[in-house]
């Protein structure tokens, strides 16, 4: 029995547009987003996702549902099963069916309440900053209107070291350390936030998970943040994503910073799409979000040094996860500006003006790249040629990949083929150089390894007829394959999300991440990833056979040829000449 308070818990975690864009194209439209039904044929959209009521409903055939609802119809998962998936999605483990010891109830009991503790300690900061005319002086100084302050819920944790007792009537509770609220030391306890404007940050569906907390006026550290917690996981979080989801829809567009004054400064201004990292360097899971919330990500940076690191970082998660119709930009602010001074100084007109001229993410690639290597030498645009070959390889947008292609071979003037030799990107062209398989979309990715780790994730069944022993073990794919392989037979989950979940934090996850983009550009079917993986695995084998086929050979032409090689010879070529037969 799954208690009905983790049901609750896991849909106040999970967000439904997110859920439902795995597997349908949405597009936002109004308050809600719109896609073609996957429940019914339809070349109209009449498929609605209400992130408010976080529910589907189709206007054509009347599915509806939520998001355990809609996995359930849509991936075919069972109850559990769906139940077990989202769980996983937002990083939360389904309770076990078995009998659990007191301790263990116990526990999960107080993290269902860690939500309640924090959300009444922001009630609390929010009260006392009411009372504190320095912390309003503060925000004012800051530029804030007390609406844009509430918006935020920014809040203000007194000077006091038990200034919690007066929101908690049991200041030695434990699950108040637990949350971070409290820390404990040497047997005495004390509020971890004293004297600082508080930041809550929020999940998907809004409720607290952590807070951050700043000095008023200077001290160190600047911002002190709540401690990773069970509801709190830094490198997955973006700051402001409750506020912004509005004003990203309408834009079309999100904007990613570096601060929590950021964030909220330039939504005072009315550029309200910002959402920032909290400090943390991008990561994968950012991205991925980011490209399913909006058709435009644009990461801003201060102009220095460390600010182009930062940039370079964010571009480099971006590399695998970069779509052909969604643009990734980069905007440099000059040195010593961050996005909150530099939109307070020019104005949202000016500030919106350039993000519209940012750089995007091919010109801040290719620059770097040629800022490396003095291109008036042979020897610097080799150098060129080997710095791009790591990052154009892990560009899976086949669109883009292309161009930078195009522009390296240029910069290190070679031919677009030579580029693609020095490159290693060369196999990527040879399936559209070959005539089509017959009665299914042709293979979409530069290796056989690759389509194959793609059709897994459309249809994992198919990993029970994986035949490693087929794959080059030199593909990281093989290995991501190998590993979905061993999982699944120790009965591991089986959804395309499980999976890049289970994976997440794993060697495979960028593979994963990059073949889950190139699935969800390229839309295969499952009947398109079954007929592809047996097609791919036959062409496998047979190349296989041959090479051994043509190994005899040259041993028989090279002279020695025994009665018993010929025969062997002879009961591989109809083997041979059987799996050719069997070619779909
Ligand atoms: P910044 O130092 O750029 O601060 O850190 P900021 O956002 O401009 O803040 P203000 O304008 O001085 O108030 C960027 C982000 O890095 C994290 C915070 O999330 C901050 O918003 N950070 C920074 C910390 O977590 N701790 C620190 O001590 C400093
Ligand atoms: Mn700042």
């Amino acid at each position: 029995m799954i208690p009905d308070s983790f049901k609750q818990d896991l849909l106040n975690r999970v967000d439904i547009v997110e859920v439902v864009s795995r597997y349908v194209q949405l597009k936002k439209g109004g308050a809600n987003y719109l896609g073609l039904c996957p429940f019914h044929g339809e070349k109209t959209p009449s498929f609605t996702v209400s992130p408010a009521k976080q529910f589907y409903h189709c206007f054509g055939c009347g599915a509806h549902g939520n998001a355990i609802g809609f996995l359930m119809a849509y991936a075919g998962l069972g109850y559990v099963d769906a139940l077990r998936d989202l769980a996983a999605s937002v990083g939360m483990q389904l309770p076990e069916s078995r009998p659990r010891s007191r301790e263990e109830a116990a526990r999960q009991e107080r993290e269902a309440d860690l939500g309640t503790l924090l959300e009444q300690a922001m009630n609390f900061y929010r009260a006392e900053l009411k009372k504190s005319p320095r912390a309003i002086e503060y925000l004012k100084g800051r530029g804030l209107s007390g609406e844009i302050a509430a918006r935020f819920r920014l809040g203000y944790a007194p000077d006091d070291w038990q200034g919690l007792r007066g929101a908690f009537t049991r200041y030695d509770e434990r699950a108040l350390v637990e949350c971070g609220l409290v820390v404990e030391n040497e047997g005495k306890r004390y509020d971890r936030f004293r004297d600082r404007i508080m930041f809550p940050i929020f999940s998907n569906r809004g409720s607290v998970i952590a807070f951050g907390g700043r000095v008023l006026g200077e001290g160190e550290p600047k911002y002190l943040n709540s401690p990773e917690s069970p509801l709190f996981e830094k490198g997955r979080e973006l700051y402001g994503l409750v506020q912004a989801r509005e004003a990203i829809h309408a834009a079309g567009r999100v904007l990613v910073v570096e601060g929590y004054m950021d964030v909220i400064s330039l939504a005072q201004h009315g550029v309200g799409y910002a959402v920032a990292t909290l400090g943390t360097a991008t990561t994968a899971h950012h991205v991925a979000r980011l490209l399913r919330l909006a058709d435009e990500v644009v990461f801003c940076f201060d102009g220095d040094a460390a600010g182009r690191k930062a940039a370079w970082r964010a571009l480099e998660v971006s590399l695998p996860l970069a779509l052909d119709h969604k643009p990734i930009r980069f905007l440099f602010l000059a040195e010593g500006e961050d996005p909150d001074s530099s939109v307070r100084a020019q104005g949202a007109e000016a500030f919106e003006q350039a993000l519209r001229e940012a750089q995007t993410l091919s010109r801040f690639l290719l620059a770097e790249l040629r800022a490396q290597s003095d291109l008036g030498t042979p020897e610097g645009r080799s150098a060129l040629l080997a710095a791009a070959r790591p990052q154009l390889q892990r560009v899976a947008a086949p669109a883009l990949r292309l161009q930078l292609v195009k522009e390296v071979a240029e910069l290190a003037r070679v031919s677009q083929d030579e580029a693609e030799q020095l490159l290693g990107l060369a196999q990527a062209n040879a399936p559209r150089a070959r005539p089509a398989p017959r009665r299914s979309a042709p293979p979409i990715a530069s290796s056989q390894e690759r389509n194959l780790l793609r059709c897994v994730l459309v249809k994992p069944a198919l990993i029970d007829e994986l035949d490693a022993a087929l794959l080059d073990p030199g593909m990281p794919e093989s290995a991501a394959l190998r590993a979905i392989a061993a999982w699944a037979a120790e009965g591991g989950g089986m959804s395309g999300p499980l999976l890049i979940e289970h994976f997440r934090d794993s060697t495979h996850a960028e593979r994963l991440f990059q073949a889950q983009a190139a699935v969800l550009e390229h839309n295969l079917s499952e009947d398109d990833a079954e007929r592809q993986f047996r097609q791919i695995q036959l062409a496998l084998r047979i190349q296989r056979k041959n090479e051994e086929f043509e190994a005899l050979r040259r041993e028989a032409t090279a002279g020695r040829a025994s009665r018993e090689l010929m025969l062997e010879i002879d009961r591989r070529a109809k083997e041979l000449a059987e799996l050719k037969g069997q070619r779909l």
